[in-house]
Protein backbone atom coordinates (compact mmCIF):
# COMPACT_ATOMS: atom_id res chain seq x y z
CA UNK A 1 0.00 0.00 0.00
CA UNK A 2 1.56 3.59 -1.18
CA UNK A 3 2.06 5.99 1.72
CA UNK A 4 1.61 9.81 2.08
CA UNK A 5 3.09 11.38 4.73
CA UNK A 6 1.66 14.60 5.86
CA UNK A 7 3.90 16.97 7.54
CA UNK A 8 3.10 19.37 9.54
CA UNK A 9 3.28 22.20 12.50
CA UNK A 10 -0.06 23.30 14.68
CA UNK A 11 0.57 24.93 17.58
CA UNK A 12 -1.83 27.49 18.59
CA UNK A 13 -5.60 26.66 17.53
CA UNK A 14 -4.83 23.51 15.78
CA UNK A 15 -5.94 24.70 12.44
CA UNK A 16 -3.30 23.45 10.53
CA UNK A 17 -3.69 20.45 12.26
CA UNK A 18 -7.51 20.20 11.07
CA UNK A 19 -6.43 20.49 7.61
CA UNK A 20 -3.80 17.84 7.76
CA UNK A 21 -6.53 15.76 9.12
CA UNK A 22 -8.86 16.58 6.13
CA UNK A 23 -5.79 15.66 3.66
CA UNK A 24 -5.21 12.81 5.18
CA UNK A 25 -9.01 11.48 5.29
CA UNK A 26 -8.51 12.02 1.44
CA UNK A 27 -5.38 10.47 1.34
CA UNK A 28 -7.43 7.31 3.17
CA UNK A 29 -10.43 7.05 0.18
CA UNK A 30 -7.71 7.20 -2.26
CA UNK A 31 -6.20 3.99 -1.17
CA UNK A 32 -2.85 4.72 0.87
CA UNK A 33 -1.86 4.31 4.24
CA UNK A 34 -1.17 7.73 5.88
CA UNK A 35 0.95 8.77 8.39
CA UNK A 36 0.20 12.31 10.32
CA UNK A 37 3.56 14.04 11.95
CA UNK A 38 3.29 17.19 13.79
CA UNK A 39 6.80 18.69 13.80
CA UNK A 40 5.24 20.95 17.42
CA UNK A 41 5.40 17.50 18.86
CA UNK A 42 8.37 15.51 17.15
CA UNK A 43 11.27 16.23 14.59
CA UNK A 44 10.76 13.88 11.48
CA UNK A 45 12.97 10.74 11.54
CA UNK A 46 14.26 11.27 7.96
CA UNK A 47 13.72 7.25 7.87
CA UNK A 48 10.00 8.13 7.43
CA UNK A 49 10.65 10.59 4.76
CA UNK A 50 12.60 8.75 2.66
CA UNK A 51 10.00 5.81 3.13
CA UNK A 52 7.07 7.99 1.72
CA UNK A 53 5.64 7.92 -1.56
CA UNK A 54 4.31 10.83 -1.57
CA UNK A 55 3.98 13.99 0.77
CA UNK A 56 1.69 16.72 2.03
CA UNK A 57 3.56 19.77 3.73
CA UNK A 58 1.05 22.08 5.77
CA UNK A 59 2.35 25.65 7.69
CA UNK A 60 0.69 28.00 9.70
CA UNK A 61 1.75 31.80 8.50
CA UNK A 62 4.43 32.59 10.82
CA UNK A 63 5.75 36.10 10.11
CA UNK A 64 5.06 35.33 6.87
CA UNK A 65 7.43 32.38 6.68
CA UNK A 66 7.21 28.66 7.56
CA UNK A 67 7.30 27.82 11.01
CA UNK A 68 10.51 26.87 12.61
CA UNK A 69 9.56 22.89 12.64
CA UNK A 70 9.32 22.53 9.18
CA UNK A 71 13.03 24.66 8.82
CA UNK A 72 14.36 22.03 11.14
CA UNK A 73 12.81 19.42 8.61
CA UNK A 74 13.95 21.06 5.26
CA UNK A 75 17.86 22.14 7.29
CA UNK A 76 17.56 17.83 7.96
CA UNK A 77 16.78 17.29 4.25
CA UNK A 78 19.44 19.04 2.94
CA UNK A 79 22.03 17.96 4.92
CA UNK A 80 21.10 14.29 4.03
CA UNK A 81 21.20 15.22 0.81
CA UNK A 82 24.43 16.05 1.34
CA UNK A 83 25.55 12.67 2.93
CA UNK A 84 23.76 11.25 -0.77
CA UNK A 85 21.23 9.82 1.00
CA UNK A 86 18.19 8.45 -1.65
CA UNK A 87 14.47 8.51 -1.46
CA UNK A 88 15.20 12.44 -0.64
CA UNK A 89 13.71 13.74 -4.19
CA UNK A 90 11.44 13.46 -7.13
CA UNK A 91 8.31 12.78 -4.99
CA UNK A 92 4.62 13.95 -5.46
CA UNK A 93 4.04 16.57 -2.86
CA UNK A 94 1.61 18.97 -2.18
CA UNK A 95 0.86 22.27 0.04
CA UNK A 96 -1.57 23.57 2.67
CA UNK A 97 -0.97 26.51 5.04
CA UNK A 98 -3.24 28.88 7.62
CA UNK A 99 -3.06 32.15 8.29
CA UNK A 100 -4.82 34.85 10.07
CA UNK A 101 -5.35 37.33 7.99
CA UNK A 102 -1.70 37.86 5.86
CA UNK A 103 -1.16 34.86 4.72
CA UNK A 104 2.03 35.87 3.15
CA UNK A 105 3.53 32.18 3.63
CA UNK A 106 2.22 31.02 0.33
CA UNK A 107 4.96 32.13 -1.74
CA UNK A 108 8.29 31.07 0.53
CA UNK A 109 6.64 28.31 1.23
CA UNK A 110 6.32 27.53 -2.77
CA UNK A 111 9.48 28.66 -2.95
CA UNK A 112 11.07 26.32 -0.17
CA UNK A 113 9.19 23.05 -0.71
CA UNK A 114 9.98 23.15 -4.90
CA UNK A 115 12.47 21.15 -4.09
CA UNK A 116 11.06 18.01 -2.95
CA UNK A 117 9.91 16.75 -6.49
CA UNK A 118 6.89 17.08 -8.32
CA UNK A 119 3.68 19.22 -7.10
CA UNK A 120 0.44 18.12 -7.01
CA UNK A 121 -3.27 20.02 -6.99
CA UNK A 122 -2.86 23.87 -5.85
CA UNK A 123 -1.68 25.28 -2.89
CA UNK A 124 -4.66 25.57 -0.25
CA UNK A 125 -4.35 28.25 2.20
CA UNK A 126 -7.51 29.24 4.87
CA UNK A 127 -7.71 31.78 7.17
CA UNK A 128 -8.48 30.50 10.46
CA UNK A 129 -10.32 27.23 11.16
CA UNK A 130 -11.04 25.73 7.44
CA UNK A 131 -14.06 25.71 6.42
CA UNK A 132 -15.80 23.06 4.78
CA UNK A 133 -14.59 24.46 1.19
CA UNK A 134 -11.42 24.04 2.23
CA UNK A 135 -11.46 20.87 3.96
CA UNK A 136 -13.43 19.43 0.79
CA UNK A 137 -9.77 21.07 -1.24
CA UNK A 138 -7.84 19.23 0.98
CA UNK A 139 -9.22 16.26 1.16
CA UNK A 140 -9.49 16.47 -2.39
CA UNK A 141 -5.52 17.03 -2.13
CA UNK A 142 -5.25 13.64 -0.27
CA UNK A 143 -7.16 11.52 -3.05
CA UNK A 144 -4.79 13.34 -5.75
CA UNK A 145 -1.70 12.49 -4.33
CA UNK A 146 -2.55 8.99 -2.95
CA UNK A 147 -3.41 8.73 -6.75
CA UNK A 148 -0.50 9.91 -8.20
CA UNK A 149 1.47 6.75 -6.87
CA UNK A 150 -0.65 4.17 -7.74
C1 LIG B 1 4.30 33.40 16.26
C2 LIG B 1 3.14 33.64 15.31
C3 LIG B 1 3.31 34.42 14.20
C4 LIG B 1 2.24 34.62 13.31
N1 LIG B 1 2.44 35.40 12.19
C5 LIG B 1 1.42 35.52 11.29
C6 LIG B 1 1.62 36.27 10.08
O1 LIG B 1 2.68 36.86 9.82
N2 LIG B 1 0.60 36.35 9.20
C7 LIG B 1 -0.60 35.74 9.42
O2 LIG B 1 -1.49 35.82 8.56
N3 LIG B 1 -0.83 35.02 10.56
C8 LIG B 1 0.14 34.90 11.49
N4 LIG B 1 -0.05 34.17 12.64
C9 LIG B 1 -1.36 33.52 12.84
C10 LIG B 1 -1.31 32.01 12.51
O3 LIG B 1 -0.76 31.78 11.22
C11 LIG B 1 -2.72 31.43 12.56
O4 LIG B 1 -3.32 31.68 13.82
C12 LIG B 1 -2.74 29.93 12.24
O5 LIG B 1 -4.06 29.56 11.94
C13 LIG B 1 -2.21 29.09 13.41
O6 LIG B 1 -2.23 27.74 13.04
P1 LIG B 1 -2.32 26.57 14.14
O7 LIG B 1 -3.61 26.77 14.91
O8 LIG B 1 -2.31 25.30 13.36
O9 LIG B 1 -1.10 26.68 15.02
C14 LIG B 1 0.98 34.00 13.55
C15 LIG B 1 0.83 33.24 14.72
C16 LIG B 1 1.89 33.04 15.59
C17 LIG B 1 1.71 32.18 16.81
Amino acid sequence: MPKVLILYHSQEHGNTHAMADSVGQGAREGGAQVELVNTNEQRLDMESYRSADAVAFGSPDYYSYIAGGLKVFLDDWHIAKSANADGLEDKPYGLFYSHGGGGKVRQPMEQLFARAGRKVGQTIGARGRAGESECAACRQLGRQLAEAVK
